[in-house]
């Protein structure tokens, strides 16, 4: 019967990351795949982390089983994190997963359960395995305008203008902070108004949240999700642990479902349990367990919440640096974005053969789209990329 499996297409994101490990040339540029890497390249295991991972090994005594919804530790560590007091405790069900995307395809499962018939209104562009997941899942999808070409930031009146055409049953996907891939974002301002709309049109929001610390700080990354899910009846929120953690092997998220009061927990709870005993049963612990232990011990939270700001500070330091850089080259202001921009991402609004001239010419490996990873960089490799983005004509 395998015959007649159709060949799928490689995810783009994850192809990359490939090509770039069999490139020989030395040195090379990685600023692809969406992974926070030190001045040094690495990826290192964040100091609370790797503390709390000693303190398990000791204390743990057994790998029985959790819940089907995880640790409910976890799920309390986690929606303080996110939510903070926006909203009561009670209203909100929630359940671990693996990782965010294990999440967001938890999420879409349990919209598909409600309303088999909702539309997912997605931004132009979004997260490429958003649009993967629900090809695969039979799911209508919109798209809404998001990125204005021109300036680099969002086309707001595009987007409410697109958004003004979601209704009662149809859900909303937006990304709660340093928008994927774009890097650009609301203010504010914006997401109020974003909020009135949706109050008005009846739709429900889903907020993807797997940057949280990565922008403007913890608590202010988190103020948009809040927002929204203290004004509308109903939020669907898909948390990652991977970035703010760096434990993306661990496989750790947490899909939330708020509610407008807590009479409908028992529901909300037992859909999210359902849906992770129908698709793998038991989520991931290991992660999931570091993160409880970091949050909920107050050395440790202080110690990796201190590292997060370093790593947050620094992608800062090296956006201003790259618009620094190209407006000496350039001599003009026309990459002043990227200093806007926030998280670990931007998108350059460069043409494909431009992105593939970079490859080629000068070994620096960016997403097709021209989304560049921030964290890819340090203050060696800056100068380096602006000059071949001169050189190729961005
Ligand atoms: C990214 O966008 O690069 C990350 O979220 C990693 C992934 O799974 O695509």
């Amino acid at each position: 019967m395998f015959e007649t499996l159709k060949e799928q297409p490689a995810d783009k994101i994850l192809a990359l990351v490939q090509t770039y490990r069999e490139d020989p040339r030395d040195p090379k540029i990685d600023l692809g795949v969406g992974v926070y890497k030190d001045a040094s390249g690495n990826t290192p295991i964040m100091r609370a982390v790797k503390q709390a991972e000693q303190q398990l090994w000791e204390a743990e005594t057994t790998k029985a089983y959790t819940g089907l919804a995880g640790d409910p530790a976890f799920a309390d560590a986690m929606i303080a994190m996110v939510l903070g007091d926006a909203v009561p405790r009670a209203n909100v069900a929630a359940a671990a997963t693996p990782g965010g995307t294990g999440a967001v395809r938890q999420g879409f499962d349990m919209i598909r359960m409600a309303n088999p018939d909702a539309r997912v209104f997605v931004s132009d562009p979004t997260w490429p395995n958003h649009l993967s997941i629900l090809k695969h899942m039979g799911m209508e999808m919109v798209p809404y305008r998001y990125f204005d070409d021109e300036s680099r930031g969002v086309d707001f009146n595009g987007m409410m203008e697109d958004l003004a055409q979601a209704g009662r049953g149809d859900v909303v996907l937006v990304h709660g902070c340093c928008h994927n891939p774009t890097g650009a974002n609301l203010n504010m301002t914006e997401w109020k108004a974003l909020v009135d709309l949706l109050l008005k049109t009846g739709a429900t929001p889903m907020v993807d949240i797997a940057y949280q610390g990565f922008g403007d700080g913890l608590e202010e990354d988190a103020a948009a999700t809040r927002l929204i899910a203290s004004s509308v009846p109903e939020t669907i929120i898909a948390a990652s642990c991977s970035k703010n953690f760096g434990i993306y092997r661990e496989r750790t998220g947490l899909l939330m479902a708020v509610a407008a009061d807590a009479s409908a927990h028992k529901l909300n709870q037992g859909t999210l349990a359902y849906l992770n005993r129908q698709n793998f049963s038991f989520p991931p612990d290991h992660g999931a367990r570091l993160v409880t232990m970091v949050l909920s011990d107050d050395a440790l939270r202080a110690d990796w919440a201190k590292e997060l700001e370093e790593m947050r500070t620094g992608m800062l330091a090296l956006r201003e640096q790259l618009a620094a850089e190209l407006q000496r080259l350039s001599g003009s202001d026309r990459f002043g974005f990227i200093a806007q921009h926030r998280g670990m991402f931007s998108r350059l609004g460069a043409t494909p053969e431009q992105v593939d001239r970079l490859r080629d010419e000068h070994a620096i490996y960016l997403v097709g789209d021209s989304r560049l990873n921030i964290a890819g960089l340090n203050k060696d490799s800056v100068p380096i990329l602006a000059k071949a983005m001169i050189d190729v004509g961005i």
